[in-house]
C-alpha cells in the first residue's frame, strides 16, 4: 500500500480550506503531493500555473510531507508518475457531490487500482471557494479568513491589476 496521496485541483488560489485538507491529509498519509493543474479550460484564471505552484510553496512552507507539482493531461497519469495509489479530495456540501463522484469513477474505469479517498471538509470553511475568494477580492473585500496570511496582499494586489 503505497503511503503517497495526491491533492490535485486548480488552487486559483489556494484557500484555507485547501489548506485544512493538506495538514490533515498529512495525518494519515506520509506524504501529499499537491496536484496543480494547468488546466487549459481555465486560461482566464486569476493566477499563472507558476505562480499558484509558488503560492501554494508559501503556504506550505516548512510542512515537510507536503510537496507541490504542477501537471499537465490526465490526474491517474500523474498519480502513477507520483508513485502514489490515492486520490485525497475535500467535499464541501451534497453540490459538490454528483461532479466529484463522476470524476471518481471516471478514474477508476481509467485506473483501477488508484482510489479516490473523500475527506469531508471542515464547517469551518464549507461555503469556502477560489471563485469566492476571487469575487470577494475584486470589490475589495475582507479575505484574512479566506486564504493563507503568507499569500494575502498575493490576492489583494493581483485582483486590484486585474480591475
Ligand atoms: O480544483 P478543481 O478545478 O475542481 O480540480 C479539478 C481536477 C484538477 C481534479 C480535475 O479537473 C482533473 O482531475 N483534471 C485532470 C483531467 C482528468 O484526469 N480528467 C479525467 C477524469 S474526470
Amino acid at each position: 500500500m503505497s503511503k503517497i496521496a495526491v491533492y490535485p485541483g486548480s488552487f486559483d488560489p489556494v484557500t484555507n480550506g485547501h489548506l485544512d485538507i493538506i495538514v490533515r491529509g498529512c495525518s494519515i498519509f506520509e506524504k501529499v503531493v499537491v496536484g496543480v493543474l494547468e488546466n487549459p479550460d481555465k486560461k482566464n484564471g486569476l493566477f499563472s500555473i507558476e505562480e499558484r505552484v509558488e503560492l501554494l510553496k508559501r503556504s506550505t512552507k516548512g510542512m515537510e510531507q507536503v510537496e507541490i507539482v504542477g501537471f499537465r493531461g490526465l490526474l491517474v497519469d500523474f498519480v502513477k508518475e507520483q508513485h502514489a495509489e490515492v486520490i485525497l479530495k475535500g467535499l464541501r456540501a451534497v453540490t459538490d457531490f454528483e461532479y466529484e463522484i463522476q470524476m471518481a469513477q471516471m478514474n477508476k474505469k481509467l485506473s483501477p487500482h488508484i482510489e479516490t479517498l473523500f475527506m469531508m471538509t471542515d464547517n469551518e470553511y464549507s461555503f469556502l471557494s477560489s471563485s469566492f475568494v476571487k469575487q470577494v477580492a475584486q470589490y475589495g473585500g475582507d479575505l484574512s479568513e479566506f486564504v493563507p496570511e503568507a499569500i494575502l496582499w498575493d490576492v489583494v494586489a493581483k485582483s486590484r491589476k486585474g480591475k
